[in-house]
């Protein structure tokens, strides 16, 4: 932080240097996703613009505890948790997936309360995320220097290893890891590791297992907003891959398993339908009730996310809980 001249940027990673963008690469992961035996679409591609927003309301969503419970760790926890990075001089806060930063921004105010010497890096592939939240910090921390990234993790990891060489802290917040499949979960924090060295931090929000009845309604809740923001996944392909998927002859489920630990959500076709994607060029066969996957939504054991990030060169420093110890932040040294 710099009091005298704060500065504040945005570099866009998500454009290809030939100059296309990624929609070449989206129609490449439809047309195959559709054609599996078990049809399957990355939820990857849930935030479009209209999809970040959708997902700004779940976050507000009485059933939906995630966001408020890591609030809670934060509110309860700055002071602890930004002594344990802000002490050994200047650093990069490297915030994965930041979006609207709602809880970053605890941090970020206790950082500047303690006036640490630090930047603040939010990375995320909404641009429209990225530049709002730009905004909001010019007026709400202005003391704060911010470089934001709009790009994939990898990508912009890549880009922070040779531009931003100083101590990090990386955040990665909200249960994303659980978005994961597990063995993507592994390569992530391993390919993390290999972009960081000693002495600096990864602090990971996990949703733990819990009881079934708390976890379900939260990514199935009364309002609908959970099915719109599944169900955008086909408007945003009619919209920009000339898809014909009529979507109230899809609906929403979501299935939470115990033994695995994973929330599931799917789009089921309501009837036997045909739909054309013109950027595929194909035609795709639903039968009545087939499902397509659209995401996992994995919930942890303290134990699990401590031995994954053992697995992956970390090691853990301190856990931070909400109260109902339904939801942890692992604060993760580089081992
Ligand atoms: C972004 N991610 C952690 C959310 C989750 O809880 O898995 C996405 C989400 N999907 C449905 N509701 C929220």
């Amino acid at each position: 932080m710099n009091l005298n001249s704060t500065l504040t940027s945005m570099i866009d990673l998500s454009r290809k240097e030939d100059g296309t963008n990624d929609t070449a690469a989206f129609a490449k992961d439809v047309a195959a996703g559709l054609s599996l035996k078990q049809k399957d679409l990355p939820s990857r591609y849930f935030y479009d613009g209209k999809g970040s927003q959708l997902f700004q309301q779940i976050m507000n969503l009485p059933e939906y505890y995630l966001t408020r419970a890591e609030h809670e760790v934060f509110t309860t926890n700055k002071d602890a948790i930004c002594s344990r990075f802000a002490g050994e001089g200047f650093f990069h806060l490297i915030d994965l997936g930041a979006g609207d930063a709602l809880k970053t921004k605890i941090l970020l105010r206790q950082l500047a309360r303690q006036q640490a010497d630090f930047d603040y890096v939010p990375v995320d592939i909404s641009g429209d995320a990225m530049q709002q939240l730009t905004q909001s910090l010019q007026t709400e921390l202005p003391e704060v220097n911010v470089q934001a990234v709009v790009g994939e993790y990898f990508k912009a990891l890549q880009w922070l290893q040779k531009h931003k060489s100083e101590r990090k802290v990386v955040l990665f917040l909200g249960s994303n890891i659980g978005n994961f499949e597990k063995q993507d979960s592994i390569e992530f924090l391993k390919s993390v590791r290999g972009y960081l060295s000693h002495g600096d931090r990864l602090l990971v929000g996990v949703d733990l297992k819990k009881n079934p009845d708390v976890i379900l309604p939260a990514y199935n809740d009364a309002a609908g907003v959970t099915a719109e923001f599944n169900l955008n996944l086909l408007r945003r392909i009619n919209r920009e891959l000339g898809g014909e998927f009529i979507l109230d002859q899809f609906r929403h489920y979501a299935m939470y398993n115990p033994l695995e630990g994973v929330m599931r959500s799917f789009l089921i076709s309501l009837k036997e339908q045909q739909v054309y994607i013109g950027a595929t060029g194909k035609t795709y066969h639903f039968a009545a009730w087939e499902a397509i996957h659209t995401e996992n939504s994995h919930k942890y054991a303290v134990q699990e996310i401590e031995e994954l990030g053992g697995l992956c060169g970390f090691g853990t420093e301190k856990v931070y809980f909400d109260k109902s110890k339904g939801f942890a932040d692992v604060l993760f040294y580089v081992a």
